[in-house]
């Protein structure tokens, strides 16, 4: 349930970044189309009860897909523009199978359209329209999964591999410290950053990461973004939040594919891969966490962030691990819980982490994105009143300081961009997140 006092906020929200045919994250900081942005915008027109504008936002971001399967990480709609790295950076020309007439990025981000598009056809009160919606989403998003399944498991891990940060959605997470800086630099030509014009400094990823997310751009173009440049990737990573956004978009698969009587073989048996490999590899027994696994270093990443609890969302954990992980850590005051010096769920890395940073971006801060899929993971598992803690933090944070980018645990203030899509839709769309198996 949204407070009343804050949806007009979050819709005026939503319509000042409605570009028409997609809604920018930000439309000064982030002009184009995100993915992973674009499946939360469209939760949030479907909460104003307008599904056309939610449905176009899904075919906007389809619009991008490579002949691969691949659904880019942004879609440069309204380019040229002051972002950077923009299209000319990131040269999508030079690929065979990226779109002749739309230039786009060449990496992906977490997936989650393909649960979006579920939420979206179960909740449209117009049945026909729904119906028509999930035939025509079905088998673009069957085929990025298939990309995901294929061409970034080159190892047959079941898990699907990242060769950028960004791919993480979490930029600049601690976790990817040690795996960043093994990057070389290169003689890398000079740039200038566009992030740091509209946020302070101290808020963005440090100028190091940033020469290293150039640096791995460059390395994938030389490789026109093929299947040498994955397998060669200095940065390879197997990350849980990606992966578990990853099996819970599955399972919504196999729904809509029962649903239009297509065959699901091939979608049981991604699912079946996804759950054993967080098993074998992913679960720490010994930290009694998930964690994400480097691919270079052939080792888990010992680094406690929040997205180890996604796996809740996805259902992969056991109902034991989802215990310990909420004792050891979410009700813990050293590690996520409010202590004397937090006051709001849920800081994206864990206190107690030396590279814990409170306003930095993705080393710390609280993103309404991830505490609105940590609620309803913990709803899927039975950890009702926790879940409302966290709803009832994340609806405190944006009546008190509104809709940011992201927010300091310790005082709640706004962080980044003010007046961010994903903040406004996620609180309009918020019940809408909730796992069909959880009741
Ligand atoms: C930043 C965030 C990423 C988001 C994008 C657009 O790159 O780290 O998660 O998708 O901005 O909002």
């Amino acid at each position: 349930m949204i407070h009343q006092d804050l949806r007009p906020a979050a819709e005026e929200v939503l319509r000042r970044n409605d570009r028409g045919a997609f809604t920018a994250p930000s439309p000064r900081q982030y002009p184009h189309l995100w993915l992973w942005d674009a499946g939360f915008a469209a939760l949030g027109w479907a909460a104003l009860g307008d599904f056309e504008r939610a449905y176009r936002e899904i075919r906007a971001a389809l619009r991008g897909q490579w002949r691969n399967g691949m659904l880019p990480h942004v879609v440069f709609y309204e380019w040229p523009s002051a972002y950077f790295p923009g299209a000319d950076v990131w040269r999508s020309d030079l690929a065979a199978e990226a779109p002749a007439e739309l230039p786009t990025s060449g990496i992906t981000q977490p997936p989650v359209l393909a649960f979006v598009v579920e939420i979206l056809t179960r909740h449209d009160p117009d049945r026909g329209r729904a119906a028509a919606f999930r035939r025509e989403a079905f088998p673009a998003l069957r085929a990025y999964h298939r990309w995901l399944h294929i061409l970034r498991d080159p190892q047959g891990m079941g898990l699907s591999l990242l060769v950028h940060p960004w791919e993480s959605g979490m930029d600049n997470s601690p976790l990817w410290d040690a795996a960043l800086a093994r990057v070389p630099v290169g003689d890398l030509p000079p740039y200038r950053r566009a992030d740091a014009r509209w946020v302070p400094e101290e808020q963005r990823p440090r100028s190091a990461d940033y020469d290293r997310f150039l640096a791995l751009i460059l390395h994938l173009r030389s490789h026109c973004y093929g299947e040498s440049g994955v397998r060669t990737s200095p940065f390879r990573v197997y990350d849980v939040l990606f992966n578990a956004l990853r099996h819970r978009s599955e399972e919504a698969l196999l729904a809509m594919a029962t649903a239009l009587g297509e065959p699901t073989g091939e979608i049981e048996g991604w699912l079946a891969q996804g759950r054993a490999a967080f098993q074998a590899y992913l679960w720490d027994p010994a930290r009694e966490f998930f964690l994400d696994w480097d691919a270079v270093a052939e080792a888990r990443i010992p680094v406690i962030a929040a997205g180890g609890f996604l796996a809740l969302y996805a259902g992969l954990a056991t109902p034991e691990q989802a215990r310990e992980m909420v004792a050891r850590y979410l009700t813990n005051p050293e590690a996520f819980a409010p202590d004397g010096g937090t006051r709001y769920r849920v800081p994206t890395v864990s206190k107690a982490e030396p590279g814990w940073e409170p306003r930095r971006y993705w080393r710390g801060p609280i993103w309404i994105n991830l505490n609105a899929l940590i609620a309803h993971g913990l709803r899927r598992y039975g950890f009702t009143d926790l879940a409302e803690q966290i709803r009832a933090d994340t609806f405190a944070l944006v009546a008190r300081s509104g809709f940011w980018e992201y927010y300091d645990p310790r005082t709640g203030e706004g962080l980044g961009i003010e007046g961010f899509t994903w903040s406004a839709a996620l609180i309009l769309a918020w019940d809408l997140l909730e796992v069909p198996e959880t009741r």
